[in-house]
Order: structure tokens, then sequence, then C-alpha cells
């Protein structure tokens, strides 16, 4: 097995902030209520930049700050659930953009996880002896997917990217020490967006789109649940005790979720960073943005411990312990 690190971590996130009361101001909400059951106070929402926009100003960042050139990157995946197109793949676009035509791009699909997931496949792509670094990107515009007239999923959500770039380093020690990943397929419609109807008749109508919707009380309990079952079957796995876990960087669904999980795993909330009050969740960007500021803020440093873990849409949950 093929040793990989971290190489650079980097997020963006788009300049237009919405407010709490702001949203007051055009649906039966408040702050108070967002705040005290979520969490979050404002998100960042894009005006006119779509996913390919946010992911490729984190592309750019990563190759900045690493001194990489184009042609050292041999893999870009964008995680991803509100694409630009069903085709092209956003991390086609990215990868187009940025002008980095040496490497093979494709998307992953799996909302809230799908960094998770996207990492554990770049994970594995290392492993070719063609495939040396790898950038992986969660991203998403989820403002163009929500239904504003709808305050139990409106008020939640957030735009903004985040990502990192790994690279083969047989001098290195691996940072993957142990991951787990679950698909519940059998609880695919409590959480989805941009179902299309096919049409029964031809020539049908032209597709309609349908916005977000969610079992909140449903992705809540699987959350609570299951995030903790997976962390402790990923440190199972790693050979080490959650206590030796120095940050748990979790998908930022919900301040009560994190406050959960920390509490079911009998840690100290202290090791469980959030970011959520200032972004609200931004599905599979969430991870890497919080990971991105970790670093940046001194609060993640070279040699810690930590379980990255996301879970939503699927429903699936994924987490990977690294030693970053
Ligand atoms: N403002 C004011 N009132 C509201 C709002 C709002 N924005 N939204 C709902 N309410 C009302 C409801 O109508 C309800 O009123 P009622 O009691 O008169 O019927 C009341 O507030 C309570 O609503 P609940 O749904 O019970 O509120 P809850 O405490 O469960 O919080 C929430 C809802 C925040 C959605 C929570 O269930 C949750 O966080 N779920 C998990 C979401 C999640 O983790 N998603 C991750 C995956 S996302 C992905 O994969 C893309």
């Amino acid at each position: 097995m093929e040793a990989i690190k971290i190489i650079e971590t980097a997020r963006y996130a788009p300049s237009k902030i919405v407010t709490n009361d702001d949203l007051s101001q055009i649906m039966d909400t408040s702050d108070e209520w967002i705040t005290e059951r979520t969490g979050i106070r404002q998100r960042h929402i894009s005006e006119g930049e779509n996913t390919s926009d946010l992911a490729i100003k984190v592309g750019q960042s990563l190759l900045a700050k690493s001194g990489y050139q184009l042609d050292q990157v041999d893999l870009i995946i964008v995680a991803t659930m509100s694409p630009d197109a069903y085709t092209p793949a956003t991390a086609a676009i990215v990868q187009g953009e940025l002008g980095a035509s040496h490497a093979v791009a494709f998307d992953i699909s799996a909302a809230c996880s799908g960094f998770m997931y996207a990492m554990m496949v770049a994970k594995q792509l290392l492993q070719m002896p063609t495939v040396n670094r790898a950038m992986v990107i969660g991203a998403e515009v989820l403002s163009k997917i929500i239904d504003w007239q709808d305050r139990t999923t409106a008020v939640l959500f957030g735009d903004g990217a985040g990502g990192v770039l790994l690279e083969k380093d047989a001098s290195a020690t691996s940072i993957l020490l142990g991951q787990n990943w679950q698909t519940f397929g059998d609880q695919h419609d409590a959480l989805s967006a941009g179902y299309t109807k096919v049409a029964n008749q031809f020539p049908g109508p032209v597709t309609d789109l349908k916005p977000f919707y969610m079992d909140g009380h449903g992705v809540y309990r699987f959350a609570t649940h299951q995030v903790p079952k997976s962390i402790i079957t990923a440190a199972n796995q790693a050979s080490i005790d959650v206590d030796a876990i120095d940050h748990f960087i979790l998908h930022q669904a919900n301040a009560r979720i994190i406050r959960s999980v920390a509490k079911r795993l009998h840690v100290s909330q202290e090791k469980f960073p959030i970011n959520i009050n200032e972004y609200g969740n931004t599905s599979a960007a969430s991870e890497p943005i919080l990971l991105s500021e970790c670093v940046d803020q001194g609060i993640v440093k070279r040699g810690d411990i930590i379980a990255l873990s996301g879970f939503g849409g699927g429903l699936t949950v994924g987490t990977m312990i690294i030693k970053y």
C-alpha cells in the first residue's frame, strides 16, 4: 500500500452573506428559532457563481499554495449534489478551466458524505502507478436547488467549496489509519433534491426538477446513531482508542447533532470544531472547509489524529481516521 499525505488544504465561499434576520424578511422564521435549533447564524449565498466556479477557486488556491504545476495533477474529483449540469461532470469543467489537461476528472454524488466518499476513491486510485497527485474538492451551490418558500429546509443550507491536494509519498507514513463507509439505500427517500419524474406519455412535458426535500427528524435520528458507530468502527480498524483522536471534523449539518455525537462518544465537545454558525450546511463542502480553517488557524497541526466524518443523502455515512 502506497503512503498518501495531504499536502495542502483550501476553501472558498461567495462574498454575499445572508443572515437569519435577512431570511426572516422573506419567510416566517426568526434568528432565535434558527440559532437554537441548528446553531446557524448566517450563510454565504452565490450570486452568479456556479458550483464549478467555486471549485475552480479552490483548485487554484491548492496549486498556488503547493507550488505544483498543472501537469503534476493526475486526478481531480469533485464531490457535489449541486453540479453545474447532469453532464459534463463539474470536475471536467474544473479541469478544463484550470488547464490541468493531464488530469482525469469526474464527480462523486453522495450528498453530505460526498467528500469522504471522494477521499476514499482518491486514496484507492493513488495506488495506481500513473496517479501521483489528486485534488479532492467538495463544492456546492445549494441555493439554486432550495425552495425559498419552504422554511423547513431553506434556512439550513449555504454555498461554498473546500478541498485538499493529496500526494503519494513513499518516504512518508500513510495518513490513513482507518475508515468506514456505508450506504443505507432503503432510506433513499429521506432526503432528495432535483428528483425528475419520467413522463408516461410521448412527447412528455419539459422536465420538472423537484427542489430540496428532507425528513429532518429521520435524518437527525440517522446521524446521531450512525455517525458515532461509524467513528468507532473506523477507530477499531485503526487500532486506536476514540480518546486518542485529537479532532473530530464532522459534517456541519446541525450543532445539536455534533454535540449529541460528542456525548455518545464520551468525548469533550472541545475536540469538535464548529463553523456552521458562519456557513450553514454546505453538504460535501463542509468538512474540507472546516479542515482548511482549522489548519490555517493552527488548531490542526502536523501529526494530529483527525476523524473526518460525513453523513446525509442516500442515506450515507463515511468516516476516515487520518494522521494529518
Ligand atoms: N422557522 C421557524 N419555525 C420553523 C422553521 C423555521 N425555519 N422550520 C420549522 N419550523 C417549525 C415547524 O413547523 C414546527 O412547528 P409546529 O411544532 O407548530 O409543527 C416546529 O418549528 C418544530 O419543527 P421540527 O421539525 O420539529 O424542528 P427540529 O427541532 O426537528 O429541527 C431540523 C428541524 C433543524 C431540520 C432538524 O430536524 C435537523 O437538523 N435534522 C437533520 C438535518 C441533517 O442532518 N441533514 C444532513 C443531511 S443534509 C444533506 O445530506 C444534504
